[in-house]
C-alpha cells in the first residue's frame, strides 16, 4: 500500500502543466449527457429505446441547459446587471438551475412556486442561496407566474424574469445542445424522439433540429392526463399555454396518468438502474407505447430517443418510492 501511494504521489508531482485538465466553472460542465440503452424494461427487443440521461447535468436536471442561456443571453443584451434580482415561476428545475447560475455569477435570485412542490426542492434552492417564495397549490404554476408578473410590473428596475414559458432562448438551448449530442451520439439513427412537456421548451428545441437533419422524425409529448399531477409536466388544458409552444411540431401526443408514471418511474430504478423522477417516468410510459406500436406494426430499425428530465433524489420525501404492492419489478424475462 505504502508503495501504491508514493507512486501516485510521484505520478502527480510529475505532471505537466499543459495537460491539466479542468472547467472554469461548474456551469462549463453542462451538457453532453449520456445516452443509455433500456434492456429489461423494454418487451420489444428488436426495438431500441435509448435514454438521455439529464440527471448528469451538475444541477440535476434537463433545465440547467435553459437556465445558463436565459443567464447568458440577458447578459449579453446589457438587460440585467450585478444589482438586478433573477425572479422567476418555476415547478422546481429551472429555479434550481438559475440558483445556481445565480450562485456562480453573483446575482441575487427569487423563485416562486406552487406549494405542492416537493420539498426537497426548496431546500436544493435555498443551499445555492436563493430566496424561494411559494404560491397556492391549489392555483398550480399560474398563481406563481401571475406573482411573478406583478412583481416584475411593480419594480421593473429591480427584477428581471427571464420567463421560461414565453422566451425563445429555452427552446434555442435544446436546439443548440441537447439536439445536436443526440445526432452525435446515434450518428443520425433515430426515428423518433421522446419527452415530457413543460414550457415544451425540450420538444419545440430538440424537434426543430431533429426535423432538419432526420427525414422521417417522429415527435412524441408525453403530457399528464386531465386532473393528474406530474411534476415538472404541464397540462396545457387547464394552465397557460407558453407562447413557444407550436403544436404543429408534434406528430403525436401521449397522456399519461399518476399512476403509470411512478411505476415506470419505480421500474427503471429497479430493473435499469436508472434512479429518476416522476416526469421521466411518464416520458417512458410514452417512449414504451411506441415501442409496441412500432412491434405490432412490424417496423424494422426503430430507435427512439427519450429523454429523462431528472434524478430521483428530489421525490423521496413523496410516495413515489414508499414501498407498497406497486414495488415490484417490471422486467420482462431475458
Ligand atoms: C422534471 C421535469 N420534467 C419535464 C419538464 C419539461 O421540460 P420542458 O419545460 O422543456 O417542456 C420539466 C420542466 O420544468 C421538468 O422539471
Amino acid at each position: 500500500m505504502a508503495n501504491l501511494a508514493e507512486n501516485s504521489i510521484k505520478l502527480r508531482n510529475q505532471d505537466n502543466l499543459n495537460t491539466m485538465s479542468y472547467y472554469d466553472d461548474v456551469s462549463q460542465t453542462i451538457g453532453r449527457t449520456p445516452l443509455v440503452k433500456i434492456n429489461r424494461l423494454n418487451p420489444y427487443r428488436e426495438v431500441t429505446i435509448l435514454a438521455k440521461l439529464e440527471k448528469a447535468n451538475p444541477g440535476g436536471s434537463v433545465k440547467d441547459r435553459v437556465a445558463k442561456y436565459m443567464i447568458e443571453d440577458a447578459e449579453q443584451k446589457g438587460i440585467i446587471t450585478e444589482d438586478t434580482v433573477i425572479i422567476e415561476a418555476t415547478s422546481g428545475n429551472t429555479g434550481i438551475g438559475l440558483a445556481m447560475m445565480c450562485a456562480i455569477k453573483g446575482y441575487s435570485c427569487e423563485l416562486v412556486m406552487p406549494e405542492s412542490m416537493s420539498i426537497e426542492r426548496r431546500k436544493i434552492m435555498e443551499a445555492y442561496g436563493a430566496k424561494v417564495t411559494l404560491t397556492s397549490g391549489d392555483l398550480g404554476i399560474n398563481g406563481a407566474q401571475d406573482y411573478v408578473r406583478r412583481k416584475v410590473s411593480e419594480n421593473p428596475e429591480k427584477y428581471y424574469s427571464p420567463n421560461q414559458y414565453d422566451n425563445p432562448v429555452n427552446w434555442q438551448a435544446h436546439y443548440e445542445t441537447t439536439a445536436l449530442e443526440i445526432l452525435e451520439d446515434t450518428a443520425g439513427h433515430i426515428t423518433h424522439f421522446v419527452a415530457g412537456l413543460g414550457t415544451s421548451g425540450t420538444l419545440m428545441g430538440v424537434a426543430k433540429r431533429l426535423r432538419e437533419e432526420v427525414p422521417g422524425i417522429e415527435i412524441v409529448s408525453v403530457e399528464p392526463e386531465s386532473g393528474q399531477l406530474i411534476q415538472g409536466l404541464k397540462d396545457l388544458k387547464t394552465q397557460y399555454v407558453p407562447l413557444i409552444f407550436n403544436q404543429a411540431i408534434l406528430d403525436q401526443r401521449i397522456y399519461v396518468d399518476e399512476f403509470s408514471a411512478e411505476c415506470a418511474t419505480r421500474g427503471l430504478a429497479m430493473d435499469e438502474g436508472i434512479f429518476i423522477g416522476q416526469s421521466a417516468g411518464a416520458a417512458m410510459v410514452g417512449a414504451l407505447d411506441i415501442a409496441r406500436e412500432m412491434h405490432d406494426e412490424g417496423r424494422q430499425n426503430v430507435v427512439i430517443v427519450v429523454l429523462l428530465a431528472d434524478s430521483g433524489e428530489k421525490y423521496i420525501s413523496g410516495s413515489l418510492f414508499s414501498t407498497s404492492e406497486t414495488t415490484e419489478s417490471m422486467a420482462v424475462k431475458m
